[in-house]
């Protein structure tokens, strides 16, 4: 300890000072606990007089010893009134930085909207479940036999052409992306006991442009309705009913002759649309007709019995007449702004 002088009441009272001083610019605990043991410790000035009160003579031992002894006491006092005091303020600064203001308004996280197309769907699921009918679910990768030859649709009928279809690898399992929801017609019948009255919406694909009024993937929803009895009024007054429904009262459908090799006689429908933006117009919504006989056949039901209507709709016609959405693009992107516009954020 060479460079601790001997010791005088001036050497401790400077140690001391020196520690007081510590002490007091001492930030926090963890500062504090350092100077504990520069002054205090091992090493430190004070520990190295008390060190030398062996060499003290006798004769001051006391004297020494009680300046000594002081000194390392108001060290010690100084260093648990600080510790005390920072300890203090450490923990009021934990809890201020705890605290909740419990009458804050909370941030939100933003989680998304339920997409339009899904809640139109829902819509048109909900008025048909309404009037005791079923939904039906089919699979979007298809067997080209449901796709298109139970329904009538022979090798050479355009829509089997590749430029309609979305053939899938490898070309012996005859799969299709579904171009239509029609085949749930088929499987439908073969699987469920008659009469039937089913709805039956989802994706079908086709190789289409993307563009305003294209989409590659889109929605549709196929009716099916198979009874004795069941005629052409039957089907006029349930695309009324559900035009009147999604559009108002004043709506309603007109049919024009078509042609559907699975429906037998066939129509196209326009829904006449009394609130339509540009002005109360027909305009084309989907496809419909009474299920030709050989459909029926195929499917091992008696024409000669049963008779039954089908139709099909765009989901997202339905969408864009309804909410006057002018770019169908805007359906596939994908961005909540334009889902949030519909209302149900989730
Ligand atoms: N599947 C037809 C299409 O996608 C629409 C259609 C027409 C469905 C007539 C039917 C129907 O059920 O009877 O173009």
């Amino acid at each position: 300890m060479s460079d601790v002088p001997e010791i005088s009441p001036e050497g401790v009272e400077a140690a001391v000072a020196d520690a007081l001083a510590a002490i007091a610019d001492a930030p926090d605990t963890a500062a504090l606990k350092q100077v504990r043991a520069a002054h205090q410790g091992e090493g430190s000035r004070l520990a190295a007089f008390n060190a030398q009160m062996r060499s003290v003579p006798k004769e001051r031992k006391a004297e020494f010893g009680k300046l000594v002894g002081q000194a390392r006491g108001r060290v010690t006092q100084a260093l648990v009134a600080r510790e005390e005091e920072l300890a203090e303020a450490e923990t009021h600064a934990r809890l201020q930085a705890e605290s909740l203001d419990i009458t804050a308004i909370g941030s939100r996280t933003r989680q998304g909207a339920r997409h339009p197309i899904a809640l139109m769907q829902e819509r048109i699921c909900d008025h048909f479940v309404a009037m005791g009918w079923d939904i039906a679910e089919g699979p979007e990768l298809e067997h080209e036999w449901f796709n298109f030859d139970s329904l009538n649709i022979d090798e050479d009928h355009p829509a089997r052409q590749e430029q309609d279809t979305f053939y899938v690898d490898p070309a012996e399992r005859h799969l299709v992306l579904r171009t239509q929801t029609s085949p749930v017609q088929m499987r439908t019948m073969l699987e469920r006991d008659l009469p039937i009255h089913m709805l039956s919406p989802g994706k079908v694909a086709r190789t289409d442009e993307f563009d305003a009024t294209h989409l590659p993937v889109f929605t549709q929803a196929e009716g099916l309705v198979i009874d004795k009895g069941i005629t052409m009024a039957h089907l006029k007054g349930t695309l009324d009913h559900l035009a009147k429904q999604l559009f108002g009262e004043e709506a309603k459908t007109r049919l024009r002759t078509n042609h559907f090799p699975f429906t037998e006689p066939s129509a196209e429908f326009d829904l006449w649309h009394p609130t339509f933006s540009g002005g109360a117009r027909w305009i084309e919504w989907g496809g419909c007709g009474m299920v030709n006989p050989h459909v029926l056949r195929a499917a091992g039901i008696d024409p000669e019995v049963y008779s039954g209507f089908a139709f099909g709709i765009g989901i997202e016609r339905a969408l864009m007449f309804r909410s006057d959405v002018q770019d169908m693009r805007d359906m596939a992107e994908g961005d909540v702004r334009f889902s949030e516009q519909f209302g149900m954020v989730v």
